[in-house]
């Protein structure tokens, strides 16, 4: 049977469905399908990553004239100045003394990379039996094989494992749940629990207020590192630069991708703290993590990165994030009422409209399909439509996006 794509393996997509669509110009809030629709992009970019919206000559003339300076020289005891530049001002901004930026290509690669980073401390730090993991139902970590095993999406493992031994999960947001897990399996085999600040590709599920304090303080208490995966929350998407600063909780380690650039250059990065890495350093000068990637700190990701942390300044955009975050959430949620929806919930620029029916997929689809047909980009996903705009939305595209969710919403109800 052919492929709908051609060459093209697409991820995520099923090869012999309808043909999926073409995005091939983004200008702002809006990106241009090949079939002539100028659609307003409520996704930033599909999964959240385009936080300050599409066509931003300023980054692409930053990456052009890197690439013509210095397109590449990264790895085995070579750096150059934008990586040390972008990793010292992402330590600015992170909370604590979160100052120690490793830099990935992608969210799934720093995930890898901070449980690495944890199993290798314990190690270090003379503690070896410390190398399993703890994390929650629903919880997205990426697609590798380190990801999919701490993953709380069951879809995603099935029919690859065996996975990394010593990883289990336990319901999301639960804090006793995760004392009796910690206490089961035994504190001194527990390298680190890891969790996303807010649950995005779960379904967008905000911790009860509190419970990420618990959990940092259970961590404290039993001896086993918090890593927080700050793919999605992470450069504003909260309304603050992370999660740890909207709930107050320094992790031990953190990741991040998709806002680092604003996706205009794949990069992510595990960000340890100071005494994480202190636990690394060896005078005698030998290499103290055996880990990294051809691509780790590439200039042009690292100048995309630098003009991105630039931008969100000089725009005001994580206040903008903040206060339009706000009035998302106050307008999406008069959607409750609809018959067809089961829930609303987010949290800053994050949102999900859970639809009501036995197998909602259909549903979800459909009402995506007309949303995107009255000029309007939501995603499909499972049982809901994610609704993550780029930071630069106004008020008015706001409030379009949810005029429109509710009149399509309203009709199949
Ligand atoms: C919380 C979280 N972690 C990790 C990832 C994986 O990032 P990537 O797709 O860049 O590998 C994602 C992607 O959506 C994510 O949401």
């Amino acid at each position: 049977m052919s492929s709908t794509t051609g060459a093209l393996w697409m991820p995520f997509t099923s090869a012999g469905g309808s043909r999926p669509p073409v995005v091939v110009a983004g200008d702002g809030n809006y990106v241009m399908t090949d079939d002539g629709s100028r659609l307003l992009d409520a996704t930033a970019g599909g999964v959240a990553c385009v936080i300050l919206g599409h066509g931003r000559a300023e980054i692409a003339d930053a990456v052009a004239e890197q690439l013509r300076t210095l397109e590449y020289q990264c790895l085995f005891g070579y750096s150059h100045p934008r990586a040390r530049e972008l990793a010292e001002a992402v330590a600015d901004r992170t909370p604590g003394d979160l100052n120690h930026v490793f830099f990935t290509n992608s969210g799934s690669e720093a995930v890898e990379t901070a449980m690495k980073i944890a199993r290798g401390y314990w190690r270090r730090v003379g503690q070896g039996s410390k190398t399993g993991f703890v994390s929650l139902h629903r919880g997205y970590h990426g697609m590798n094989f380190g990801g999919i095993s701490v993953g709380g999406l069951t879809e995603n493992r099935a029919g690859f494992g065996p996975l990394l031994e010593g990883c289990s999960q336990v319901p999301a947001h639960d804090i006793d749940a995760l004392e009796q897990e910690l206490a089961y399996r035994d504190p001194s085999t527990i390298a680190a629990v890891i969790m996303e600040p807010v649950q995005a590709a779960g379904g967008v599920y905000p911790p009860p207020e509190g419970y990420l304090s618990k959990v940092r303080a259970m961590c404290d208490r039993n001896d086993v590192l918090l890593v927080l995966d700050e793919v999605v929350c992470g450069f504003g998407r909260l309304g603050h630069w992370f999660g740890g600063h909207r709930y107050g909780v320094v992790p031990d380690i953190m990741t991040v991708a998709k806002g680092l650039t604003s996706a205009y250059v794949p990069m992510g990065a595990a960000i340890a703290s100071s005494r994480i890495h202190e636990g690394f350093v060896d005078p005698e000068g030998s290499i103290e993590l055996m880990h990294g990637y051809t691509y780790s700190g590439h200039p042009a990701a690292c100048v995309a990165g630098l003009k991105v942390i630039e931008i969100l300044e000089r725009e005001s955009l994580v206040d903008h994030s903040l206060q339009t975050g706000r009035h998302l959430q106050e307008r999406i949620h008069s959607l409750d009422s609809l018959p067809v929806v089961a829930e609303v919930r987010g949290e800053g620029m994050l949102a999900a409209v859970e639809l009501a029916a036995e197998s909602p997929e259909p549903l979800v689809a459909e009402a995506q399909r007309r949303i995107q047909a009255a000029g309007v980009l939501v995603r499909a996903q499972a049982d809901h439509l994610g609704i993550y705009p780029p930071f630069t939305f106004t008020a008015t595209e706001v409030d379009q996006v949810v005029d429109t969710a509710g009149a399509v919403l309203g009709e199949l109800s």
